[in-house]
């Protein structure tokens, strides 16, 4: 697809047949996706999303997260939950079929000069650009010390493992991580309202606020947040960043048509310097400033 006339894109999102190389089931309708995408592997970024047409018959294409690149190898990894008629469609879909993708696509997260412990938050089908950006700052950044909460009603797809990385204000026996982020030494720990064995039982914010309270004041000025997830666990994490004083950027999640910036069907409203204003999460976001977002 030729985008050269679109100031926005400049050429930077490819259309590629992608090759399915992995397509795993997990449980509470979770699926993990491994493609051959070279073009999209090439330059995605953390917050970087696709747009993947999930079947033949289905002209409109669902926008999915990256949750990992392998650059080298020129694949992407995608985990996403059954949830209507598309990824349902998607679900069905084998590997070695041929799936076209559309990507990458989006503003990523601003990662100039963040601040030296990020506390990423990430909730449901939010949990894979949380991955993707714990990845890129270990790769990426000496002296950072990440901490990674992810919360989740199904069971988490991954074999959920205790971790040897402790943590400063933790509750009793909240010790399960992701074994991802325990091979990459990333503090990690995991909520749920459903009483899995190691998890935080509670929201993710409660925990965040267990960890920002066990610190000095001097450590918690030194925190910045970002987060993916549901619209309600978004409103928490922009209330918690706002008590705390902490910047806090989102990534948001809104139906889409084009992905491109063109049909305005993705737009939500966004405090501006001059005043509200409709912006588009597929290509204005969708990574925006907590603070600037108008939740409804
Ligand atoms: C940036 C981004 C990243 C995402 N990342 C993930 C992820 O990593 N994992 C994951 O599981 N989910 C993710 N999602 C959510 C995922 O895209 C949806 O769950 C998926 O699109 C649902 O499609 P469906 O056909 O199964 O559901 P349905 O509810 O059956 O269909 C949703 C569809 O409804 C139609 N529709 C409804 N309203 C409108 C409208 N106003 N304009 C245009 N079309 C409309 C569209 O066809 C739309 O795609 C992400 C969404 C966004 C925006
Ligand atoms: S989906 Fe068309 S402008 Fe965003």
């Amino acid at each position: 697809m030729d985008h050269s006339h679109r100031p926005d894109i400049r050429n930077t999102i490819f259309v590629e047949d992608a090759k399915i190389i992995q397509h795993i089931a997990y449980e509470g309708d979770q699926f993990f996706l491994k493609l051959a995408a070279p073009k999209t592997a090439k330059t995605a970024l953390p917050g970087s999303f696709v747009h993947l047409q999930c079947d033949d018959m289905l002209p409109m294409r669902r926008p999915m997260s990256i949750m990992r690149v392998n650059a080298k190898k020129g694949e992407i990894d995608i985990l996403y939950k059954k949830h209507g008629y598309g990824t349902a469609l998607l679900a069905k879909r084998k590997e070695g079929e041929s799936l076209s993708v559309m990507g990458p696509i989006g503003q990523p997260f601003k990662l100039q000069n963040y601040r030296k412990r990020p506390l990423l938050i990430g909730g449901g089908v939010g949990l894979p650009p949380m991955v993707f950006l714990a990845e890129h700052i270990k790769s990426t950044k000496e002296n950072v010390s990440p901490f990674v909460i992810m919360g989740s009603e199904v069971p988490f797809p991954f074999l959920v493992k205790p971790s040897q990385i402790m943590i400063g204000g933790m509750p009793d026996g909240v010790i399960a991580t992701m074994p991802l982020m325990e091979d990459w030494n990333i503090a990690c720990r995991l909520t749920s309202l459903q009483g899995y064995a190691g998890c935080h039982e509670g929201y993710v914010t409660d925990l965040a606020r267990h960890w920002l309270d066990a610190m000095t004041e001097e450590q918690r000025s030194e925190v910045e947040i970002f987060t993916c997830g549901p619209t309600p666990m978004l409103k928490a994490v922009k209330s918690l960043a706002a008590e705390y004083e902490l910047p806090c950027q989102v990534s948001l999640e809104e139906y889409m048509a084009c992905a491109v910036g063109g049909c305005a069907g993705c737009v939500v409203e966004i405090e501006t310097e001059n005043g509200p204003a409709m912006k588009r999460v597929c290509v204005d976001g969708p990574i925006f400033d907590a603070s600037t977002v108008v939740f409804r």
